[in-house]
């Protein structure tokens, strides 16, 4: 193999591009900008990775390799990938749309687009699985939003080859790592699971919420992992009541503290969230000690709020008009009962 390399003719070649702007944050080891690419005639976007921030010359295309070994409709497809001294690019299709972070930084989703997002998700995870790779960073940034809101996994900058199931991957980010990184390496594809399993956490119950629960630890790490450990990171018992119960156990397998009681496979947990049936348009927002949900049906917008005494109010709105549904209006409400008017309205 390598002395057919050598007979062959060698060939470099030059691309031009000129920045445009970065984009997302700078990275630990790479910068992202949105560049005109001169050849194509068209505005990409071009990652830059440090040679110096990677191991050895052996890994210099690594990431670009994994992205164009995985390429799937649910993959960031790799437009092509070169080098110059000091840095390593790798251009990509650019997504005006943003990431799944950017988006659930401007609001929260309805079941409906948790369940499509998610499930277009697990079919680029298990690709990915299944061409022998890990891909140790799921989390919302990582997550791009094609034109047609479609999801495309992203950013393999820390995915690493499988050997008998398991891979070696000690680089992470503490605020989405599984408890299995407390041993410590090899991991199987049950950690991206449980990232996934974070994702969809995050989706239900609102960026908010998990930054809060994060916050609380106040950067005591002790506390952070003992409670990775135990299961109460993040919390099973805060998804809001329209969540329904199907994709809640959905989240909560998906992040079982021990990786053998996970799903077996992202196709698994596709087919689990496949079943979910109820509660799909309602839009949720927590304002305050305050919970609203709002739907349209038909040209009537429901909207139905729980206040911080308990106290509830449920309104129909149609040309204008409001309406109070009294059957729902009430003192006090239990989380049930709250439950129970979602799903009879919903
Ligand atoms: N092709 C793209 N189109 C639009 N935005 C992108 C694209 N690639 C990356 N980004 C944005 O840039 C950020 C950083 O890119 P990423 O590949 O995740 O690099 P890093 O390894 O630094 O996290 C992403 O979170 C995303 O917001
Ligand atoms: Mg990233």
């Amino acid at each position: 193999m390598e002395l057919n390399k050598m007979l062959k003719p060698h060939k470099r070649a030059e691309v031009e591009w000129h920045e445009i702007r970065e984009i997302g944050q700078e990275g630990k080891n790479s910068t992202t900008y949105v560049v005109e690419d001169v050849q194509l005639g068209a505005e990409i976007v071009m990652k830059r990775i440090a040679k110096a921030k990677l191991d050895s010359a052996a890994e210099y295309f690594d990431e670009a390799k994994a992205l164009y070994a995985t390429a799937h409709q649910n993959v960031v497809p790799v437009l092509y990938s070169c080098e110059d001294d000091e840095y390593v690019y790798i251009a990509l299709p650019f997504y005006e749309g943003g990431s799944l972070g950017s988006l659930m930084a401007s609001r929260n989703l309805t079941v409906r687009e948790i369940v499509r997002i998610s499930c277009q998700l697990l079919s680029g995870l298990h690709n990915i699985h299944s061409k022998g790779l890990i891909h140790f960073d799921i989390k919302p940034d990582n997550i791009l939003l094609s034109e047609r809101g479609e999801a495309l996994i992203s950013d393999f900058g820390l995915a690493k080859q499988m050997y008998a199931g398991e891979a070696w991957q000690d680089q992470f980010y503490m605020p989405i790592a599984p408890p299995e990184r407390v041993v410590g390496p090899p991991f199987n594809l049950q950690h991206d699971i449980y990232q996934f399993g974070l994702t969809l956490y995050r989706m239900c119950c609102g960026e908010a919420s998990v930054r809060e629960q994060f916050d609380a630890f106040g950067g005591d790490r002790k506390a952070f992992v003992g409670a990775l450990e135990k299961g109460t990171y993040p919390s099973r018992s805060l998804f809001p009541e329209h969540i329904p119960n199907r994709l809640k156990s959905v989240v909560i397998q998906c992040l079982k503290p021990d990786p053998n009681d996970r799903f077996l496979s992202a196709l698994a947990v596709a087919n689990e969230l496949a079943k979910v049936d109820s509660c799909f348009d309602w839009m949720y927002e927590a304002v305050g000690d305050e919970k609203h949900w709002k739907r349209h049906d038909n040209g009537t917008v429901k909207s139905f709020t729980v206040r911080g005494d308990g106290s509830t109010e449920f309104l129909t709105t149609k040309n204008g008009r409001s309406r109070r549904k009294t059957a729902h209006c009430k003192a006090t409400m239990t989380p049930t009962k709250i439950r129970g008017v979602l799903k009879s309205e919903g």
